[in-house]
């Protein structure tokens, strides 16, 4: 079978970085590029968390190449809070080898997609995918699909309407959500089913890798976050849904929907308004509805067993 061309568009970002792990561990996808974001901490730093990330899955191969440093239309609000003051747990980190690409990461997309069909995975604020369809008219026929973490239906994480990456960003959210492309969105209502437990985090010690302790480094600090704001110390799989869903397609269930972005609303920007009724069936846009959390577990502890011992 082909491998898919695959950009991952990100803010590493904790669960940004499972997400990157798991599809840097698999053939299937050929992971061409990290282009980076502002958004859970600023683009000097979700860069270099980039280059971290390249460099720790051995993979130097993959280019990383900077995007946007701010919101279409709103200042940058960071989420260190989750993801630790360097975006990635402050824990200690080697000076990274990966160099940064000198290509836009805007322009880099387009380059790719004009080569063949490119699907992108988009983890981040969507301000880059919006530039590129300002940049680029008519792009979106030339990008096979875009799966996308972010929107609720039902309840928010940064406010009580919006999930962070549609929230920083919602002007591009709501150009990105109304282009010709087929859209897969993985919403907060689907991203929460997808945990990993305090056993995840020991197996992951235990793997004996630098990928092992690295992850469960990381998701540690990112566990006393949920503890905090959850009451469980049990960790959301925001990010991962976009590669779970490449990578195993039947594993979550799907509905079509027509999706809006609330860009406007005293108490309600960043929202996505998720229309799920019967006549939205066959819509090309589809929304993660529901998950087998075991089956995701057993899937992460699997990819991330492929690092190799040391
Ligand atoms: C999303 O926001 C970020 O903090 C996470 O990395 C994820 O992309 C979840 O709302
Ligand atoms: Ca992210």
């Amino acid at each position: 079978m082909a491998r898919t061309r695959l950009v991952i568009d990100t803010d590493p970002g904790v669960d940004d970085a499972v997400a990157i792990l798991l599809a840097l561990a698999s053939d299937e996808l050929d992971v061409l590029a990290l282009t980076t974001v502002a958004g859970n901490v600023g683009v000097d730093k979700t860069t270099l968390n980039a280059r971290r990330l390249v460099d720790l899955a051995g993979r130097p191969d993959v280019v990383v190449a900077r995007g946007c440093a701010a919101p279409l239309a709103s200042d940058l609000d960071e989420a260190g809070d989750v993801h630790g003051l360097d975006g990635l747990g402050d824990i200690a980190w080697p000076e990274p080898r990966t160099p940064e690409s000198d290509e836009h990461a805007v322009d880099l997309i387009a380059r790719l997609a004009a080569e063949a069909p490119l699907t992108i995975a988009a983890i981040g604020p969507l301000t880059n995918l919006a530039l590129l369809q300002a940049r680029y008219p008519g792009v979106e026929a030339r990008v096979e699909r875009v799966v996308i973490m972010g929107g609720a239906s039902f309840a928010g994480n940064v406010t009580a309407a919006a999930e962070f990456n549609v929230w920083a960003d919602p002007e591009a959210a709501a150009r990105v959500l109304a282009g010709p492309w087929p859209i897969t969105l993985m919403p907060l209502d689907l991203t929460h089913q997808a945990t990993l437990g305090d056993d995840d985090l020991e197996y992951l010690r235990g793997l004996d890798t630098e990928v092992g302790r690295r992850t469960a480094a990381i998701l540690e600090p990112y566990a006393a976050f949920h503890d905090q704001w959850y009451g469980n110390r049990d960790v959301i799989m925001h990010d991962a849904m976009t590669i779970y869903e490449l990578l195993v397609p039947d594993a979550i269930e799907k509905q079509g929907a027509h999706v809006v972005v609330e860009t406007g609303g005293a108490h309600t920007r960043g929202a996505t308004v998720i229309d799920r009724r019967r006549g939205f069936a066959s819509s090309p846009t589809r929304v993660g509805v529901s998950l087998d959390n075991p089956a995701f577990v057993a899937f992460v502890r699997e990819r991330l067993a492929r690092y190799p011992l040391g």
